[in-house]
């Protein structure tokens, strides 16, 4: 036995092989092993044979996983999954060569989803989100993080933040809710987005806050001011980073001590650094570099030098990542930006938990932590990272209720 706590157990599973994705060896792996689940938490966690053994002392029936991987259930610490409308028409324009910043200044870009998500009724939103949500949660993903960011007035930001919620509260995921207060210049004034701040926390609809620093979105000095704001309300924050260009964003992110820096393309050593100290986590957003075919990859090898722990995330949006599936995400992670199949999946599990800031409650399998679990399909967990396309999730487990999604393979 590993380790045990005294409750009562509900549920026994044996013979999976676990990545717990904590610990020394490689994926945390424990191979033929056993799991207690007390009911949302994980009771007790050791090998095969003592699982039998302790749920025959207990009367319990044992169930099997044979041949099965047990990985954390996935996060999906990065999306913006709530919006209304597509942009084909810019994915048309693109492919003429259109760059994503000449739409965006031509009026297009965040603006033309801004219009549609005002446009759109609240169930219309909440019903587009959940076919997107219902992808990822076919893929084992447990809990996700939704940025509003598409109203860009208090009442339109509102009503994204309150769908995000309902997501969550009718649908078997817990979902972080993120305030992207400055994601496009807004008709608002500065002292009117921070009242936006004050307003949305004192509703208790906002987790932490996020911004875009970027040429085309906000400067430097704008994005630090916004994060004062957030400081002096106590909510953490997200910082869009250094996607197109280097405006020293991840060093302000770092200052900040945000919870992450998301995208870095374009991020200098100093940045790398700064966010390591601040312990301020990387978030890859692949489908986004893929989807606006860009050329110049993170510096992950100054990531690794940095210690800086890396997540990986979907970046759910119409414009720059219309992707509903983290395995893809993960699988890019490892293709287009060199990460091993061992770092993508701590990306998409206990590096994205330390993004949210909820890792003492999930992102790895331990004890006392949520049952919020993936069963697969897979020889070892490398082959999560090799497949284009397919699913091989057997069945995911949310807060210790288990079910197998219809979509799985
Ligand atoms: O993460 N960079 C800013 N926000 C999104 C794109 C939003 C959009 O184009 O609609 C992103 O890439
Ligand atoms: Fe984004």
């Amino acid at each position: 036995m590993l380790k045990s706590s005294d409750n009562d157990w509900d549920q026994v599973w044996i013979g999976a092989n676990i990545a717990t994705m904590a610990g020394t060896v490689p994926y945390g792996s424990i191979d033929n092993a056993a799991l207690a689940i007390e009911g949302e938490r994980i009771a007790w966690i050791g090998t095969a044979a003592e699982g039998q053994r302790q749920a025959q002392a207990r009367r319990m029936t044992v169930r099997d996983a044979a041949g099965l991987w047990i990985t954390p259930g996935l996060i999906d610490c990065h999306t913006h999954l709530v919006y209304g409308g597509n942009r084909l028409e810019e994915f048309e324009q693109r492919l003429c060569g259109a760059s994503y910043e000449e739409i965006a200044r031509a009026g297009g870009g965040i603006q033309s989803t801004v219009r549609a998500t005002r446009a759109s009724s609240r169930e219309a939103l909440y019903e587009s989100a959940l076919e997107r949500l219902t992808c990822l949660m076919a893929e084992g993903v447990t809990t996700i993080e939704i940025k509003s960011g598409y109203g860009l007035e208090l009442a339109a930001e509102r009503r994204l933040l309150e769908v995000a919620r309902d997501l969550g509260e009718k649908q078997p995921i817990s979902v972080k809710k993120t305030f992207l207060g400055l994601h496009s210049l807004p008709p608002e004034s500065a002292a009117q987005r921070q009242r936006f701040v004050n307003e949305l926390a004192a509703a208790g609809l906002v987790d932490a806050v996020d911004c875009f620093c970027e040429g085309i979105a906000f400067s430097a000095a704008e994005t630090e001011q916004f994060l004062k704001a957030a400081k002096k309300l106590g909510l953490r924050a997200h910082v869009h980073a250094g996607q197109l260009s280097d405006l020293a964003a991840p060093q302000l992110a770092a200052k900040y001590h945000a919870l992450s820096a998301d995208h870095l393309e374009f991020v200098s050593a100093d940045g790398a650094r700064a966010m390591a100290a601040a312990g301020t986590v990387a978030v890859l957003l692949p489908t986004a570099y893929f989807t606006l075919r860009q050329t110049t990859p993170p510096p992950i090898a100054l990531f690794r030098e940095a210690g800086l722990p890396l997540a990986v995330a979907t970046d759910s949006n119409p414009g720059t990542s219309p992707c509903t599936s983290i395995l893809l995400a993960m699988s890019m992670a490892c293709t287009l930006f060199g990460l091993t199949p061992e770092e993508a999946l701590a990306g998409v599990t206990r590096s994205a938990a330390q993004a949210l800031g909820v890792l003492e409650d999930v992102g790895t399998i331990e004890v006392g932590k949520r049952a919020d679990l993936a069963f697969w399909r897979i020889e070892r967990p490398a082959q999560l990272c090799y497949g284009l396309g397919g699913n091989p999730l057997a069945a995911v487990m949310y807060r210790g209720k288990l079910r197998e999604p219809a979509s799985a393979q």
